[in-house]
């Protein structure tokens, strides 16, 4: 089976000066602003990252979360509108991410779930879990909103229901995908639990994945915007990989950073091979030298 993983496209719709009361709001828009991140997701960059997903035909696309910047109901629309051409020819799979659950009002009015649900298969305990062909996709929501900080926490509930989910006998025969917005390393290989934009209980993740009967195959995450891959090395010396493909939305000639889109072969019982690309000025290309290969 052909994954496609796609991450971090921050779609953007200007706040009006109501959608302002929110602190959180204000300050992600003046950070937008006066850092000038807003022009470092430009919308021709968007627009191609959707067409190139389809172009790619896989059997299947994941999409790591933070869909737009301050989860305003103007950006859901925004967002779903440019995956329509996606969402409606290609199986997708859908978790959240922390912009997505900006403000105390985005998830008390749970707009990913009301834009995006039919593509989370939320289940028991809040995760999301779908069968796709001969792949099983486990999703995780860490995301809340906060005053400051940009981390996330695993509800127990979640936890629980990961625990019973990797339990599923059928898995022993199928491949299983863990999904999650957040980085269980950073691109040093250190847990990624800081305070400011961290995963705060990945250790307790880790535990569960440690001790499950059926390890998922490969970990796909967003958040930090510039992609990495890193591993997981379970004590009786499984190792699975983890795949940050890098923001798929964010360019930035002067830096020298592009959008960012992996795609991985999975096959039963086989080690997951990916393909990264990168978009230029001819749109999306395989990566030099491959996947990771540039440090971009
Ligand atoms: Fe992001
Ligand atoms: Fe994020």
């Amino acid at each position: 089976m052909r994954i496609a993983h796609a991450t971090d496209i921050h779609w953007f719709v200007p706040p009006k000066l109501l959608d302002l009361r929110s602190f959180k709001r204000t300050l992600g828009t003046a950070n937008l602003y006066l850092r000038g991140r807003r022009h470092h997701f430009p919308e021709v960059v968007q627009a191609r990252v959707v067409e190139f997903l389809r172009a790619l035909s896989p059997d299947l696309v994941c999409l790591t979360g933070d869909l737009t910047s301050t989860a305003l109901p103007a950006e859901f629309a925004k967002a779903r509108a440019a995956l329509e051409p996606l969402l409606s020819t290609i199986p997708t799979f859908i978790i959240p991410g922390n912009h997505d659950v900006y403000t105390v009002g985005a998830q008390r009015e749970a707009r990913v779930q009301a834009w995006f649900g039919d593509w989370m298969f939320l289940g028991e305990g809040g995760i999301g879990m779908a069968d796709f062909g001969t792949t099983t996709v486990l999703g995780l929501d860490p995301n809340r909103p906060t005053r400051i900080s940009a981390s996330g926490v695993l509800p127990q509930g979640q936890l629980q229901a990961l625990e019973a989910a990797l339990r599923r006998p059928d898995l022993a025969e199928r491949t299983v995908v863990l999904a999650i917005h957040y980085p269980l390393f950073d691109r040093m290989g250190r847990l990624y639990d800081n305070w400011e934009h961290g995963l705060q209980n990945v250790n307790d993740l880790v535990a569960i994945l440690s001790a499950a009967p059926r390890r998922p195959d490969l970990i796909l995450h967003g958040h930090e915007h510039r992609g990495y891959r890193s591993e997981l090395q379970l004590a009786d010396g499984v190792r699975i990989p983890v795949f940050n493909s890098g923001s798929s939305g964010y360019a930035n000639p002067a830096k020298d950073r592009g959008a960012a889109v992996n795609l991985y072969r999975v096959e039963v019982g086989k080690p997951v091979e990916v393909e990264r690309y990168l978009h230029g000025p001819d749109g999306f290309a395989p990566e030099p030298g491959g996947a990771y290969a540039t440090g971009r």
